[in-house]
């Protein structure tokens, strides 16, 4: 089975295809998922966001009505591209024709913090392990005024499996990995899920 995520020099992890399966088949993103609305907020290069087409183009050829069935967020646009080409072949290889308009809707190179994340069903994915000193301090900030439970020294990996139930008002659930050696955050003390 082996490791369940690759780290990078960079400090990104990619996560396994297995831990994926698994957890979209935990989160009940599995079966026909065509009326299901889903929100990746960093989706690398895609390890999340790949398997969900396929899943979605296994349910459907409703092309059309699949705009609003995913979103996708990364800060890096390279990220945002290399899941675009992606997601892209994948829509092709099904007989998908409108595929670039797909993943132009579906994709945005933005700050999940920050953007304007639509209305969804579940929110999954695994976030970014960034710590808060890595952080300038107005965008930490600003980031503390969106996610009201990134306090004390809950870092940006906390702010993302927790932004969807604080700051995204119509989110039903949520499934994101966390880091395994904690972010020594109040968090807990005070989460109140809404
Ligand atoms: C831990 S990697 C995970 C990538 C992918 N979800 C996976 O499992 O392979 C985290 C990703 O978060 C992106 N990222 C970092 N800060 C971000 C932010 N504020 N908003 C959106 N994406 C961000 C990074 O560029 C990186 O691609």
């Amino acid at each position: 089975m082996g490791r369940p995520v690759t780290v990078t020099t960079t400090g990104e992890v990619f996560t396994r295809r297995w831990v994926v399966d698994m957890m979209l088949d935990l989160a009940g993103y599995q079966g026909d998922v065509s009326s299901l609305r889903v929100v990746e907020p960093s989706v690398g290069s895609g390890a999340f966001f790949g398997p969900m087409v396929e899943r979605l183009v296994a349910s459907s050829n409703d092309w059309e009505a699949m705009r609003p069935s995913l979103r996708g967020f990364d800060i890096i646009p390279e990220h945002v591209d290399a899941c675009k080409r992606l997601a892209e072949s994948i829509l092709t290889d099904a007989g998908c024709p409108i595929a670039i308009e797909l993943v132009d809707e579906w994709l945005h190179a933005e700050d999940f913090l920050l953007a304007k994340v639509p209305e969804a069903d579940l929110v999954i994915g695994n976030p970014p392990y960034i710590r808060i000193e890595n952080i300038d301090p107005q965008l930490l900030a600003l980031y503390r005024h969106v996610c009201p439970t990134m306090r004390g020294r809950a870092d940006l990996s906390l702010a993302s499996s927790n932004v969807d139930w604080m700051s995204w008002p119509r989110v039903a659930d949520s499934c994101t990995s966390a880091p395994i050696d904690g972010c020594g955050t109040d968090t807990e003390d005070h989460f109140v899920p809404k």
